[in-house]
């Protein structure tokens, strides 16, 4: 499993990273589905065994039920994984920032969840953007990081244009959001220039949320409390659509997991690719992903 340099900071994680909502059911948050706790166990077991060193995961996942997961499973100390968590969900859903107190009340939370002294990233949780670029938004954790309970402040946002207002904040040094193969957004622009300024880029929902599996397709059908069973019928039609015109740039016997991730990083700006995988099984392309080298540009297939 190779590993990227996270921006500028001192940290280094595999470029393959978990990120853990799949695994946490849909206590507090829609989610993939009911929980399975010895499923998500064996998941998290498998990528630790296949070297993976980056765990994406957020208090609001299962009521807490992922970031305890990890506080039990994950190596501790200097050289183990790295975390990145997220708070301030349900504020930022309601127009608003939390104060010092109610991210104090989240960080300690998370803390002790995830049962480490200092939270290596935190990253706002889906602000609004009339929030991200202001200062007074990121003060309580700047307090937190200078407190020593928080190493780096970070933002995930789910559109690139939010994206870049996070990038111009100097608290930010880590900016979340989604980048694959049906979404491209981060490439107008944002990739290129968190490098320049030396900001990490985590890309998630590498797979579409799974729709670039190549399990699914426009008559797929969802278990009862997964959030995709309520994707309207010609979304889905659209979203075969956009797969099917990719085809052409998908190498012989390249598995269309192995070609969305070989595209997010096949890019040197992105420090780590986040899957959401919810299956012991589903680590294995993720460890074949980890030898991949980025090069300076995507290539589609010769
Ligand atoms: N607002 C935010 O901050 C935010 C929002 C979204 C996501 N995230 C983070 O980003 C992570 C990634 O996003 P995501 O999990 O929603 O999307 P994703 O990684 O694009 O897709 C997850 C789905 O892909 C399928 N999958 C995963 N690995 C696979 C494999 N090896 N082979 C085949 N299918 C595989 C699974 O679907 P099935 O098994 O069901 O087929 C899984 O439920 C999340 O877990 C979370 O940590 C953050």
């Amino acid at each position: 499993m190779r590993t990227r340099r996270l921006g500028k900071t001192a940290l280094r994680a595999s470029q393959v990273g978990l990120g853990t909502w799949p695994l946490a059911g849909n206590a507090g948050l829609a989610g993939y589905g009911a929980v399975d706790p010895e499923r998500a166990e064996a998941t998290v077991r498998a990528a630790l065994a296949a070297g993976i060193t980056l765990f994406d995961t957020a208090g609001i996942y299962g009521d807490g039920f992922a970031e305890s997961l990890l506080g039990r499973l994950l190596p501790g100390g200097e050289g183990g994984a790295v975390v990145c968590t997220k708070g301030g969900f349900s504020h930022f859903a309601q127009g608003r920032a939390p104060d010092r107190r109610a991210f104090k009340a989240e960080v300690a939370a998370s803390r002790d969840r995830l049962r480490r002294e200092v939270i290596d990233i935190y990253l706002l949780h889906n602000p609004p953007p009339v929030l991200i670029g202001l200062p007074d938004v990121y003060r309580p954790l700047q307090d937190l990081r200078d407190h020593g309970w928080i190493g780096h402040i970070g933002v995930s946002v789910a559109r690139a244009i939010d994206g870049w207002l996070a990038l111009d904040r100097p608290e930010v040094e880590v900016v979340q959001l989604p980048f694959n193969l049906l979404n491209t957004q981060a490439d107008q622009g944002l990739l290129s220039r968190a490098a320049d300024l030396g900001k990490a880029v985590l890309a998630r929902e590498v797979l579409a949320n799974g729709w670039l599996s190549g399990r699914y397709g426009p008559a797929s059908t969802f278990a009862a409390g997964d959030f995709r069973q309520h994707l309207p019928a010609e979304v889905k039609a659209a979203i075969a659509g956009d797969r099917a015109a990719l085809e052409p740039y998908r190498r012989p016997g390249e598995s269309w997991v192995d070609f969305s991730l070989r595209f997010v990083l096949d890019r040197p700006e992105i420090s780590s690719a986040i899957v959401g995988a919810r299956h012991p099984q589903q680590i294995e392309a993720l460890s074949k992903a980890g030898t991949l080298s980025p090069s300076p540009s995507w290539h589609p297939a010769d």
